[in-house]
């Protein structure tokens, strides 16, 4: 990718943060999260975006985190909002030289990849993972790929699967499931979706 080129959220920006209404759920999986986790910990925070809620959570907490992101803006609010994290501009699908890590999580960031492209990444991401070996995804219910929406009015694609398909591509890629819920959430002002928590352990 070039460096020049604009994501969807660089074009988004800082409204991502203003526009998502209800982080509860997320916040909570970070809660659990770090009770996983002994310290030293470090984490791998894929599609990081602008570091809240999750990395800061985690960092607050004295958790070393990286967080990957392909949107030169929202790591730019990353190192403002959630300081004292490692940020790499870089496509979450590249894994190269990331070392090890207790766990990896991808709140809504899964949802900005084709399908086609997961399961290599979740095998890919086991085989980076250490110690208690977890991962935490979040995902917006539904049963399509490379679907075009207009979130906040900039164009992108997105791809959804329904709870078992999900739990599926995540056992196939050496993953158990520990726990599997959904969660109705205002994710903009007046808008509900019923959003994925899964969280998993590496077999
Ligand atoms: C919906 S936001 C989620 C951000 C953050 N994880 C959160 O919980 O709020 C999706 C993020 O994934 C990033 N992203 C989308 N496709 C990506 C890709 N192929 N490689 C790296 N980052 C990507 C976007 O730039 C954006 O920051």
């Amino acid at each position: 990718m070039s460096t020049e080129q604009k994501t969807a959220f660089d074009l988004i920006g800082r409204r991502y943060d203003e526009s998502f209404v209800e982080r509860d759920a997320q916040l909570g999986e970070g809660a659990w999260l770090l009770g996983q986790l002994g310290r030293p910990a470090r984490v791998l925070d894929l599609g990081c975006g602008s570091g809240l809620p999750t990395a800061k959570q985690l960092l607050d907490a004295g958790v070393e985190v990286v967080g990957t992101d392909e949107s030169a803006v929202m790591l730019e609010l990353a190192e403002t909002q959630a300081p004292g994290g490692q940020y790499l501009h870089r496509d979450l699908r590249d894994l190269a030289d990331l070392g090890e890590f207790d766990a990896a999580v991808a709140f809504f960031s899964l949802i900005m990849l084709p399908k086609a492209d997961i399961p290599p990444l979740l095998r890919g991401v086991r085989e980076l993972l250490r110690g208690p070996r977890l991962l935490q995804i979040a995902m917006v219910l539904g049963d399509f790929d490379r679907f075009p929406i207009s979130f906040l009015g900039v164009p992108t694609e997105v791809c959804a699967y329904p709870p078992d398909e999900l739990r599926q591509v995540v056992e196939d890629a050496g993953f158990e499931t520990m726990e599997l819920r959904e969660v109705a959430a205002e994710a903009e002002p007046n808008r509900i979706e019923v959003q994925i928590y899964l969280r998993a352990r590496a077999v």
